[in-house]
């Protein structure tokens, strides 16, 4: 129960029990949204990888299901993505039944003593049975590894204009884009990023898909990175650009980055959702996973994420919102105009909410410095703010309950504001364990855990100078039907 597990996240996926980290295979399948993660399930810490996985309808209650992947002779199973093979181009399928395929890393640990540096290589699995069981291809493994020792977490898509999938995957400093008439057989395309984005720890995890921009469609390259992100330790970042079936052609070398809080890692899109993109991603960082407190389990995903573009002044970027499935989770709600923020407005007693799950959507004018604050009579505070000499959005969590598992945990991040709007509209999302903060429209994100003595019952509204907030939406959100 909620009671024995204080840190358990109400309405994020996290698994029963033992460890898990990147969320991988994600994809929609007749009605039923699939989710597979990095899963050891012997222990709380990271070990010998399998795929864990469950199902929801939705994207906000989960199914934790049996394990879809183990390891095998050739290796641990490590990240990568899964596709429905419509046209069955594989030829896993049979008796018109459409195979969904699970193309992965395999991670192999003898090989990796003997320092050859090619213990990394991509298989593949097929279910034909709605993701209960799955068939490792006798083929396997399919693309082998060409002498680069990071050479993983395949997202494959197919690109409809030349009918071929591409492959796109993480070499080491570098994304490789390979393609495949049926998954079996792969060609090298071309590569990204040895000149562009940041650097300072190894490419994982990426994902290709275009936006649709004023009519145009724009290709979105995410690029994980582990360590060197913003705040520390492992981020998202992504480019966008142009991509042919062969090359991609970004607009810009810089890097952006995707959530500038320190709890989004591994953060790729889900698989046969049409127009829509929708990101998850893994709520925690590489810096402090394996040490936080939490038991039976380790680590949850970040809710699921709608992506767009939007221009602001000449730069292009992407944007990120909360799924409208969330809505489901609403409870009680209360809403105020021009509440004028001088000090601090307590708004516990109206929210009335002793869980501290909840929604928060305000819109800030006269924009100055401001914090909301989230807090418990155990003194934990969770600090989420915005500083107007920097013009920067922050959080801070070094009062926020236990933070002493290690040394880089309890302190603030900050991250740029874009928008140059006048008004700051900002959504909140808050649960047991982590806050998820989209501030202007879903151009910065935040996301951070933290792990609160008690739960977080009182909020406050904080400004020294005054603010005026011409529009407060607070709503109490339920706990998701996880099972
Ligand atoms: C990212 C990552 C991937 C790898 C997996 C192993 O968090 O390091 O690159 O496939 O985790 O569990």
């Amino acid at each position: 129960t909620a009671q024995q597990e204080k840190y358990r996240p109400q309405f994020h996926f996290s698994p029963k029990a033992h460890w898990m980290n990147d969320p991988n295979g994600m994809v929609f399948h007749n009605g039923t949204y699939h989710l597979f993660f990095q899963y050891y399930p012997e222990d709380k810490v990271w070990g010998p990888m399998h795929w864990g996985h469950a199902t929801s309808k939705d994207m906000v209650s989960w199914q934790e299901q049996p394990i879809a992947l183990y390891p095998d002779s050739l290796g641990y199973i490590f990240s990568g993505s899964a596709v429905v093979d419509t046209k069955n181009t594989s030829g896993f399928g049979k008796d018109d039944k459409v195979p969904l395929v699970a193309i992965f890393t395999h991670h192999n640990p003898v090989l990796e003593k003997q320092k050859t540096g090619r213990h990394e290589y991509q298989s593949l699995a097929y279910s034909l049975d709605e993701g209960k069981t799955w068939t490792k291809y006798s083929g396997n493994p399919v693309l082998p590894n060409p002498g680069i020792t990071d050479f993983r977490d395949p997202k494959v898509s197919w690109y409809e204009p030349q009918k071929k999938w591409i492959m796109t995957l993480a070499a080491k400093d570098r994304i490789a884009f390979y393609s495949s008439p049926d998954l079996k057989s792969w060609k090298s395309e071309s590569d990204f990023g040895t000149d562009a984005g940041a650097h300072g720890g190894v490419w994982e995890c990426p994902d290709l898909f275009p936006i649709m921009h004023d009519g145009k469609q724009v290709w979105v390259l995410i690029v994980n990175i582990n360590p060197g992100g913003p705040n520390k330790g492992s981020a998202g970042q992504y480019f966008l650009g142009d991509f042919d079936g062969k090359t991609f052609k970004s607009y810009s070398k810089e890097t952006k980055w995707l959530d500038f809080g320190a709890d989004n890692y591994a953060a790729v899109t889900f698989s046969n959702t049409g127009n829509r993109s929708i990101l998850l991603g893994w709520m925690s960082n590489w810096q402090y996973a394996n040490q936080v407190p939490t038991d039976p389990w380790r680590s949850a995903n970040t809710i699921p994420r709608e992506l767009g573009l939007k221009t602001f002044g000449k730069e292009l970027y992407l944007t990120s919102k909360p799924i409208k499935e969330l809505d489901i989770l609403n409870g009680t709600a209360f809403t105020e105009k021009n509440l004028m923020v001088k000090g601090q407005v307590d708004l516990s007693k109206k929210a009335g909410n002793p869980t501290g799950l909840f929604r928060l959507d305000l819109n800030i004018q006269k924009v100055t410095d401001f914090s909301i604050v989230l807090a418990n009579k155990a003194g934990n505070e969770m600090i989420i703010g915005y500083d107007k000499a920097t013009n920067q959005f922050y959080t801070d969590r070094s009062k926020s309950g236990k933070t002493d598992f290690e040394k880089g945990f309890g302190v603030k991040h900050t991250a740029p504001r874009f928008s140059t709007d006048p008004n700051i509209p900002l959504t909140l999302i808050a649960d047991a364990a982590s806050i998820e903060l989209f501030a202007d429209g879903g151009l910065t994100v935040m996301t951070e855990i933290f792990f609160p003595d008690q739960p977080m019952s009182e909020l406050f509204l904080k400004s020294v100078n005054g603010v005026v907030v011409s529009e407060l939406k607070y709503t109490a959100l339920k706990a998701a039907r996880n099972q």
